[in-house]
């Protein structure tokens, strides 16, 4: 079982997150390292430097990394979304870079997400420069760009394991239908994708873990692993950053276990992630407008919450399953 963090270079030089990550983690991802921001602060200019410094850190630790994302409507460089790319530009482009960044990382990075957040609440393909603004020609094809995407990459590193990542797919829903319906078209038609990733930001105390059961084991069932790739359970916060009541952790360490436990039953589901560790460093508070934090198993003092030790037991407690279970 691999049981993962995301990770950001800025805090690689602070002693109590490096060694609560070696201790805790075999897995870990760049929080933005490999996104376009980092690696192409221009369209001439390759920048691996410090998706290689986590890639250095993991390596020394003994750790896999995933690597994150290829492809996004969000987090792109001023000069690629505001550059007024035709088509043709934009497919060279995304081409090149897939190429470039996995044919960097490959024999380094074992799976990677490929095109993240395409699809939206409804089941609909979201608006990007990838898709239709204006695309890479395909517009009118629905989620061919996306195909495209998992085909170039593939041909660049053929080990490396494929994945689509998305948020809000976690149960069964519009959205999660949507992507199965695309998953079920690629696997008929021999695209090659290995994976879903399901973010599972629960940004309310109350997820449906059954209806989660039930999504992950539909997308096994279908030939794919699930990685839950980044877990983080948010509670209400005062003015000061303070959790407002209490006895929100222990609903949070609750919904810890009951996700632990859904991945741990299915065979096919091989990764547990959260993004970030520790309540110091998490994109929670920003995301939330500072009413929401302490989403994270440690605390900000590096200390473990009752959140790790929900995570803990529900990993030590329930092992996996040799075939998978599919329903
Ligand atoms: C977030 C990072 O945590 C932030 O530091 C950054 O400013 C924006 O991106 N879904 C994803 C991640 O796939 O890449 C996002 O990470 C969080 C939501």
């Amino acid at each position: 079982m691999l049981v993962g963090t995301a990770i950001n270079v800025k805090y690689l030089s602070e002693s109590a997150y490096i060694s609560t990550v070696a201790r805790e983690y075999n897995m870990v991802e760049p929080e933005n390292e490999m996104k376009w921001t980092a690696i192409r602060p221009n369209a001439d200019t390759f920048d691996f430097s410090a998706g290689d410094q986590i890639v250095d850190f993991a390596q020394t630790h003994g750790m896999k990394i995933r690597g994150h994302n290829l492809l996004w409507h969000l987090y792109n460089p001023d000069w690629l979304a505001k550059g007024h790319y035709t088509s043709p530009q934009l497919a060279h482009l995304m081409e090149e870079h897939i190429e470039k960044v996995t044919t960097h990382y490959r024999g380094k990075v074992f799976a990677w997400d490929i095109v993240n957040e395409a699809i939206d609440g409804h089941g609909q393909l979201r608006h990007s420069i990838w898709y239709d603004q204006p695309g890479i020609g395909m517009a009118d094809k629905g989620t061919a760009y996306i195909e495209q995407a998992f085909r170039w990459a593939h041909a660049a590193d053929p080990d490396a394991l494929l994945f689509y990542n998305d948020a809000g797919a976690e149960a069964v829903n519009a959205h999660s239908d949507a992507i199965y319906a695309m998953v079920e078209d690629f696997r008929h038609r021999g695209v090659p994708i290995n994976g879903i990733g399901l973010q599972m930001h629960i940004l309310n105390l109350n997820p449906d873990a059954k209806s989660i059961q039930k999504n992950i084991n539909r997308f096994v069932k279908l030939g794919m692993q699930v990685h839950i790739t980044e877990m983080d359970v948010a509670v209400p916060v005062d003015a000061d950053r303070k959790v407002k009541n209490p006895e929100d952790l222990k609903k949070q360490s609750e919904i810890y276990a009951q996700i632990t436990k859904a991945c741990m039953k299915t065979s096919g589901c091989t990764a547990l992630q959260t993004w970030g560790f520790t309540d110091k460093y998490s994109w929670i508070g920003w995301f939330t407008k500072h009413t929401k934090g302490d989403a994270l198993p440690f605390d900000r003092n590096y200390q473990p919450k009752r959140a790790y030790t929900a995570i803990h037991e529900g990993l030590a407690n329930s092992p996996k399953p040799r075939k998978s279970s599919s329903h």
